[in-house]
């Protein structure tokens, strides 16, 4: 038992890293013990090559109840400012570095969602919830309001209604409802979650990873740009996938559909390690 790492489980199996919070006892909140193993955790799996798709989950009944009152609020606040800004720069510092992780990042919602829990929900390009899961901004119900950016991501994710009533009411609302308000993609009964990430994941694995990491940045850049800089944001983007793509996916796709006539893309993907 190592109270530093354990906080954080992760495993390897056929191209897909299965991240866990890893506090059961506590309802996986988020403590600075846990923030700092999840970026050395993130900063493990983000270039190892056996990882082409991330999927983070929760231990036990929650995904995560948000921060840690006590070891993220109360006992950092004990330290003045320098405590509070050195664990605040340490969990946005991970939410910020999985918004941008190399590979496809999956939410597979298991339970408990609460607050600062939403940051890494947000910040995985695709979620998948278990209709057994519960959402809610409980910020209101202790008496602040949602920071840490949550605030904005139920603002990007959310229609302003649905936004300011779980913000205000701090009510919950199940899986179901949270695929409803497309706070997450899909959801599906506990019992299929882990089957229904997998196809998923697998849907993932069949793709161009450099061509899936320049589209997810796209989605996520374009939104604030006007339509001009976002037409030559993602010319320029191509431009440099072309570069970075050592085995030249793109010409690959055209070749296989036009001259090998092997698969058609409207239908599924080209046969990336084919080359
Ligand atoms: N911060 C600190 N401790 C937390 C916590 C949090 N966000 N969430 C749960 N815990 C702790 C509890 O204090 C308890 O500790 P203890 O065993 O030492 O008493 C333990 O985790 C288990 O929690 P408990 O409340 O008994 O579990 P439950 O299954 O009955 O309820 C929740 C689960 C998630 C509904 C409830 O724990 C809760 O409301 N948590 C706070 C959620 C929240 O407001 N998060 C937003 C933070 S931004």
């Amino acid at each position: 038992m190592n109270k530093a790492t354990d906080v954080v489980d992760f495993k390897v199996e056929n191209g897909i890293a299965w991240v866990k919070f890893n506090r059961p006892e506590k309802r996986n909140c988020m403590n600075p013990t846990l923030n700092r193993r999840m970026m050395e955790v993130l900063d493990e799996l983000e270039y190892d090559d056996d990882v082409r798709v991330l999927v983070l989950s929760g231990e036990g009944t929650a995904w995560s109840a948000g921060m840690d009152l006590k070891e993220y609020f109360r006992e950092t606040e004990a330290k003045g400012l320098r405590g509070v800004r050195q664990s605040q720069r340490e969990s946005y510092g991970w939410f910020r570095r999985l918004r941008w992780f190399q590979k496809p990042t999956i939410a597979m919602v298991n339970g408990w969602c609460f607050g600062g829990g939403f940051g890494p929900l947000f910040a995985c390009d695709l979620a998948i919830s278990a209709d057994e899961a519960k959402y809610g901004l409980s910020e209101i119900n202790w008496g602040i309001l949602p920071g840490g950016g949550v605030t904005k991501v139920v603002v990007d994710l959310l229609p302003m209604r649905d936004a300011m009533w779980l913000t205000l009411s701090g009510e919950l609302i199940d899986g179901k409802q949270a695929a409803e308000m497309r706070l997450v993609n899909e959801s599906v009964p506990l019992a299929k979650l882990e089957e229904r990430v997998r196809e998923v994941a697998d849907t993932l694995l069949q793709k161009n990873p450099v061509a899936l990491k320049f589209a997810k940045d796209a989605v996520r850049r374009v939104g604030t740009m006007t339509y001009d800089e976002a037409e030559d944001y993602l010319v320029r983007m191509q431009e440099a996938a072309n570069f970075h793509d050592k085995t030249e996916g793109r010409k690959e796709g055209i070749r296989q559909f036009i001259d090998e006539k092997s698969y058609k893309p409207g239908l599924g993907s080209y046969k990336v390690d084919k080359k």
